[in-house]
């Protein structure tokens, strides 16, 4: 992402802010992992989203119409031996000139500068509850302006939660961010690519998860977007399965839902296919009806279609084949409204996704269903999952866990699957297999 990204995605917001009005956004802290050993730092998607600045310990704050500075960021300084330990620091210099602050101070000053500014302003934006320790500084600071009002100083009159602002921002992704996301999704599906090839009978599913991430961290994706999910047969049926430590037996199916990060931006892809490279008769049949439940799903993806469309066709397919199958019994209509299907598909048909694998974004706009626009990107993830001694289901179906999941964005005129480089039918996925 270019500087001039992150400048114009501050200007937006400042245009939108109200007249005498400061917005004050932290960077996510580090996180411990035990002892004296930390979680790889990711920054806080709103933070970065703003000032594209990667460091821990800093503020980003802007003050429209400032005439000495609208965007101040404070941040670490400068330190040679800190450095040499731990990585390198833009510090003050580097904040205005990499970066684009107008102005830069030490982090350690903010305590004494903060509430100068927020004294001068009527509003603030600013998420509340999303960093406890700036939160308790934040109400230190607003005491402080109120017990100077004896002194005629008022300080801010109005808090708005700047996340709802941000957030609706993030929604709508711009042509560098949709490449981003291409480029993730193009990343994952090579690698997907790589486990399916790599997939047979006796191998371990973590042996999977490394393929998968060898191939991403190769292809410059170092980091995932979440944990990978990598199980088999009755694995499989646990939709947030991240153990990977089973052996994956001939003639299960395998489940993999993995998806790297690149630039900072998700990709999110589920495949399922039989380990042995060759599905049998009811791993296909349930195959094909996710797969058709998928299609019809990705086909309400376009503008003027509401959120809730992709899911609304997704049941309605997997009702009345679920029927078909003989795995539901009673009239579609009614299966449908009594929501029987949610037994064997119980979660939605996908999110928004972004910078955040869930991404953010209000999925219901003054109580209805958002309309789908262009530059939205959402993830479309039917599934069926029939774990063993499920009753009243004949055993041919039991551990069967099945998820098929594309990123789709929504374009002017329709959709465009980024995860199209990952075959999913059934001839693509036995051919690429071999059958073995
Ligand atoms: N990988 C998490 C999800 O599909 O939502
Ligand atoms: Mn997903
Ligand atoms: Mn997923």
């Amino acid at each position: 992402m270019t500087t001039n990204e992150f400048k114009r995605r501050r200007r937006q917001l400042m245009r939108m802010m109200e007249p005498s009005s400061i917005a004050i956004l932290p960077a996510a802290p580090v996180a411990v992992r035990n002892r004296d050993v930390e979680y790889p730092y990711r920054p806080d998607s709103d933070f970065y989203y703003l000032t594209g600045f990667a460091e821990p310990e800093a503020v980003a704050v802007l003050i429209p119409e400032r005439k000495h500075a609208e965007y101040i960021l404070f941040c670490r300084e400068r330190d040679q031996e800190k450095e040499m330990w731990d990585g390198r620091r833009a510090g003050q210099e580097g904040a205005v000139e990499i970066y684009g602050a107008d102005d830069s101070f030490p982090i350690g000053d903010l305590n004494e500068i903060l509430p100068r500014m927020l004294e001068q302003c009527g509003r603030v934006y600013y998420a509340m509850g999303c960093n406890l320790e700036l939160d308790k500084q934040m109400s230190e600071w607003i005491n402080g302006i109120r017990n100077k009002a004896r002194s005629g100083i008022n300080g801010p009159l109005e808090f708005i939660a700047l996340d709802h602002y941000l957030h609706d921002m993030r929604l709508y992704k711009s042509r560098s961010e949709l490449k981003a996301m291409r480029t993730a999704a193009k990343i994952s599906a090579k690698a997907h690519k790589r486990v399916m090839k790599a997939c047979r009978p006796g191998i371990m599913e973590w042996e999977l998860e490394a393929e998968f991430m060898h191939e991403c961290a190769t292809g410059g994706a170092r980091h995932q977007a979440y944990s990978p999910i990598v199980g088999g047969g009755e694995n499989g049926c646990v939709l947030h399965y991240t153990e990977n430590k089973d052996k994956l037996p001939d003639g299960d199916l395998l489940l993999i839902d993995a998806g790297c990060e690149f630039d900072y931006y998700a990709s999110d892809i589920t495949r399922t296919y039989p380990v042995n490279g060759k599905f049998s008769e009811s791993q296909r049949l349930l195959y094909e009806l996710v797969l058709k439940a998928q299609h019809a799903a990705i086909e309400k993806v376009k503008p003027g279609s509401h959120w809730d469309d992709p899911h609304q066709a997704a049941i309605k397919v997997i009702t009345k084949g679920l029927v078909e199958l003989g795995i539901l019994k009673g009239r579609v209509p009614n299966l449908i409204k009594n929501e029987a299907y949610k037994r064997f598909y119980m979660h939605r048909t996908g999110h928004w996704i972004g910078m955040d694998v869930h991404d953010v974004g209000d999925y219901k706009v003054d109580g209805s269903w958002r309309l789908l626009e262009p530059g939205m990107v959402l993830t479309i993830e039917p599934g069926l999952y029939i774990p063993a001694g499920s009753k009243g289901v004949a055993k041919k179906w039991w551990d069967i866990g099945i998820r098929i999941e594309d990123d789709v964005a929504v374009t002017r005129d329709g959709h465009d699957i980024l995860s199209k480089d990952m075959p999913k039918s059934v001839q693509e996925i036995e051919a690429l297999m071999g059958g073995r």
